[in-house]
């Protein structure tokens, strides 16, 4: 019966509904194929392999089904040979009754892509069903008057079957009153009718048993039989009349059982039993006599069981009165069903994509098919899916739907989507069937690891142990699985200079940097090197990052110093005049640390001499002078210790020793006999100490000017390069320390010396002179045997 349903409803609503075709990837052109019904389960139909011109290889590979409207599973296909075989035993006769020809129109689909062919199955009938007779007897009064030729109505056979194997005709066992005419009704039926050969006599047989005989035109044809029972009665004046030939009435479909539908009546003239009327349906197949029910005596017709308007929409029903004498009138009753929207459209799913890529736009989601098997408005139907995803729908055919993706998808903003699809007839009340697919995103490589940080900025102490952890970078992919699965690597320096491999290693899984050897200021301040990150998807992605590593300074190095020379076999004298003024300059320790900041920073001291309080250390600049006038009695040879420390924490130190040797007699360069000079011209002296002094106030002014463009030149370029050049954190520079850079830092510096001439009161005085910039303090050492001008130098730092 479903099947029967389906086709009219289908029918319908290609015309009302599906007038579109917008053929997406739908093959045209339709396949046919018949086959008997009752043919055995497993029975051969086609090969659809050879029909579509598909290997059989690519028939399984895409996963080929079929398909049928009413998702039923009438076929069956064989992957492995091709082969589309009955997978359940057709009933032309339950499946489309007396529809012809039946068909049963299903869909071949192929996944990847998603493609569908439209094919029909013709079921052809065979003889498989007698004519029956619902009743097992027919009973007949047949007055004793009626004429020769009088027409009696008989009940009908019935038969499944059609076309030919339908009923053919009627015959009558062998007896001397009746013979059957069969009357044709044109719709394809044929009725029998008794007609009376000779005339009757009540008084001489009063009761006849005849036999009916249906047979088919089937080969070899079948038969069914009925027996009429006659009864021969004594004379009825009147026969019964109608008020109406011809009933009409209309039913909705949801009447309850039982409901009274029409009270049909006719009258008889005659009266006591001739005049009683009995009412009963004339041959009513048996969906009526399901369906309808009479009241014999009241000619009431009820319900007997529920109406369908999706099966039935109309019946058409003879209806006999007969009275007590025999004689009989028919009428005609006709049933409309109306249409109540009590049908929820039908979603069915034939095929969906669980998962679809996310790069990939217009992709086939799902294709579905929806019916509603009311009629009219209640069975037009209006599909959607929410507005608010990117999904669209698209008519194919018929009443076919095929979901699409309307655009590329983004996995990482959303993997998974809802989608409901909503189907509402336009009946009233509306009713709406709602169904919910779930579609994954899978995974492309789409986006590359991206780094926390596009520049890292590493610290590490000197002399740090080996292999030691010294930061760790990070990167992040937003893809999933191996796409999001991340190995760092170290690229190659872009300095060829740097041996990176030897100093730093990296843990692919994690990040993590280490430090493989210890790093030494001194040797290596800072040094940059890029990081990649690389996924594992196909084909890989990867991204950069920069860092940079800097080593801090430990004070790991002690003063070194430079004048007088420690190691020297002999050891080194100064000569001091005994007649030298107090505050005379007698010699200048130099020293150099090749640590960097406060580490650098180095004082002098005196820790031990021969004569205390004869001499005296200049804690910031190394000078060693006489603290006093020297006598006779001072001893002519002294030792002096001196300690140079610098500022590291803690401080390491070095000492020093000095031999003073006093002299009395001087030759020219060491004893300009100041006495004299200063008493035999006072002015001149004077005019000295004036022209220092403003030579002195003009280079400070030219010192501090440049002091000030060096400066703002130098940290504008330090704040450019961020940590760059003030990496090391310097402290305020206290008065008393000089600051001898590590060599590095000193050669990249201006420098310039003052050179005092000789000694203290002379008139000589040589302009501050730039020292090459690149000259290094280490290489300054092997000059130092121009004793005399280099132990007067004094080494200023300008940051
Ligand atoms: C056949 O039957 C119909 C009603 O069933 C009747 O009107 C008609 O006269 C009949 N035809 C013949 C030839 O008897
Ligand atoms: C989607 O990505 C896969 C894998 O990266 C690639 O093979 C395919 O061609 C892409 N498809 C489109 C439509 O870009
Ligand atoms: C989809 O539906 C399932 C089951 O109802 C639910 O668990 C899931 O969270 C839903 N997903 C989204 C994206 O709404
Ligand atoms: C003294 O030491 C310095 C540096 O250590 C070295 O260059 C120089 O040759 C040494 N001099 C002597 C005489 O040993």
């Amino acid at each position: 019966m479903g099947t029967r349903r389906t086709l009219t409803l289908w029918k319908r609503q290609v015309l009302v509904f599906f007038v579109f075709l917008g053929l997406s990837r739908v093959s045209t052109g339709s396949l046919h194929y018949s086959v008997e019904e009752e043919t055995e389960i497993g029975s051969f139909v086609a090969n659809l392999a050879r029909d579509l011109g598909l290997g059989v290889v690519e028939l399984s590979s895409r996963e080929a089904r079929v398909v049928s409207d009413d998702n039923k599973k009438h076929l069956h296909l064989n992957l492995m040979t091709g082969d589309m075989l009955l997978s359940e035993r057709l009933d032309r006769e339950e499946l489309c009754d007396s529809i012809q020809p039946c068909v049963l129109p299903f869909q071949v689909v192929l996944e990847n892509p998603l493609q569908f062919y439209q094919a029909e199955l013709h079921v052809t009938d065979i003889n498989d069903h007698s004519p029956t007779f619902l009743d097992k007897e027919i009973s007949i009064k047949i007055p004793e008057s009626a004429t020769i030729g009088s027409t009696f109505l008989i009940e009908n056979a019935q038969d499944l079957d059609i076309g030919s194997n339908s009923l053919h005709k009627y015959s009558i066992s062998p007896n001397s009153h009746f013979y059957i005419k069969i009357n044709d009704s044109g719709n394809g039926k044929i009725y029998p009718e008794l007609v009376l050969d000779r005339a009757l006599d009540h008084e001489e047989e009063s009761e006849l048993r005849l036999t009916l005989t249906a047979l088919d035109g089937g080969s070899p044809p079948r038969s069914g039989t009925i027996s009429i029972f006659i009864k021969v009665l004594d004379i009825n004046d009147n026969a019964p009349e109608f008020a109406q030939s011809f009933y009409e009435v209309q039913v909705p479909e949801d009447m309850p059982i039982g409901s009274s539908i029409i009270a049909i009546s006719a009258k008889d003239l005659d009266l006591g039993n001739y005049g009683i009327i009995s009412y009963s349906f004339l041959h009513a197949p048996e969906s009526i006599r399901k369906t309808f029910n009479i009241n014999p005596t009241s000619g009431e017709v009820n319900l007997r069981s529920l109406l369908d308007f999706e099966v039935i929409q109309s019946y058409s029903v003879n209806i006999q009165a007969t009275d007590g004498g025999g004689l009989s009138a028919k009428c005609t009753l006709s049933v409309k069903v109306l249409d109540i929207n009590d049908n929820a459209p039908e979603v069915t799913i034939s095929s969906i994509a669980k998962t679809i890529p996310e790069n990939a736009s217009e992709t086939l989601v799902a294709l579905f098919s929806v019916r509603d098997q009311d009629s009219g408005d209640n069975g037009r139907i209006l599909c959607s899916v929410q507005d608010d995803l990117p999904f669209i729908l698209k008519p194919t055919f018929k009443n076919f739907f095929t979901l699409l993706s309307e655009k590329a998808l983004d996995r990482e903003s959303r993997a998974e989507y809802n989608i409901t699809i909503t189907a509402t007839d336009l009946g009233t009340p509306r009713l709406t069937t709602q169904h919910t697919i779930t579609v994954q995103v899978s995974d492309v490589n789409d986006n590359a690891p991206a780094f926390t940080q596009t520049f890292y900025t590493l610290f590490v102490q000197e002399n740090n142990s080996p292999a030691l952890h010294i930061g760790t970078i990070s990167a992040t992919d937003s893809d999933s699985g191996s796409n999001a699965r991340i190995i760092y690597s170290l690229l190659p320096a872009h300095d060829p200079q740097l041996a990176l491999d030897s100093l730093i290693s990296i843990n692919a899984d994690n990040g993590q940097l280490f430090a493989l050897r210890a790093l030494d200021y001194e040797a290596l301040q800072t040094f940059e090197f890029r990081v990649g990150a690389t996924d594992q998807g196909s084909p890989a992605l990867s991204s950069q990052a920069l860092v940079r590593v800097l080593v801090l300074d430990a004070n790991d190095n002690a003063p070194f110093v430079l004048y007088p020379l420690q190691n020297a076999s002999a050891p080194c004298t100064e000569l001091l005049p005994r007649a030298a003024e107090p505050g005379y300059l007698v010699s200048k320790v130099v020293a150099v640390d090749s640590d960097s900041g406060q580490n650098s920073w180095l004082s002098f001291q005196l820790l031990k001499a021969t004569e205390p309080g004869l001499f005296s250390v200049w804690a910031h600049n190394g000078e060693v002078r006489t603290s006093r006038l020297l006598s006779e009695r001072d001893a002519p040879k002294h030792r002096l210790l001196l300690l140079v420390k610098d500022n590291g924490d803690p401080p390491r130190s070095a000492s020093v020793t000095l031999h003073v040797l006093l002299v009395d007699g001087f030759s020219q360069p060491y004893l300009p006999l100041p006495e004299v000079v200063r008493d035999s011209v006072p002015d001149e002296d004077a005019l000295t100490l004036y022209l220092v002094i403003a030579l002195v106030s003009v280079s400070l002014l030219f010192l501090m000017s440049l002091l000030l463009f060096v400066g703002v030149r130098l940290c504008r370029r330090a704040r450019a390069a961020s940590l760059g050049g003030c990496s090391v954190p310097e402290g305020h520079f206290p008065g008393h320390l000089v600051d001898v850079s590590g060599a590095e830092t000193l050669s990249q510096n201006y420098q310039y010396e003052v050179c005092l001439m000789g000694g203290t009161g002379t008139n000589e005085f040589k302009f501050l002179k730039p020292v090459i910039p690149s000259l290094q303090l280490h290489e300054a050492s092997s000059n130092m045997q121009e004793n005399e001008n280099f132990r007067n130098s004094l080494g200023f730092n300008f940051q």
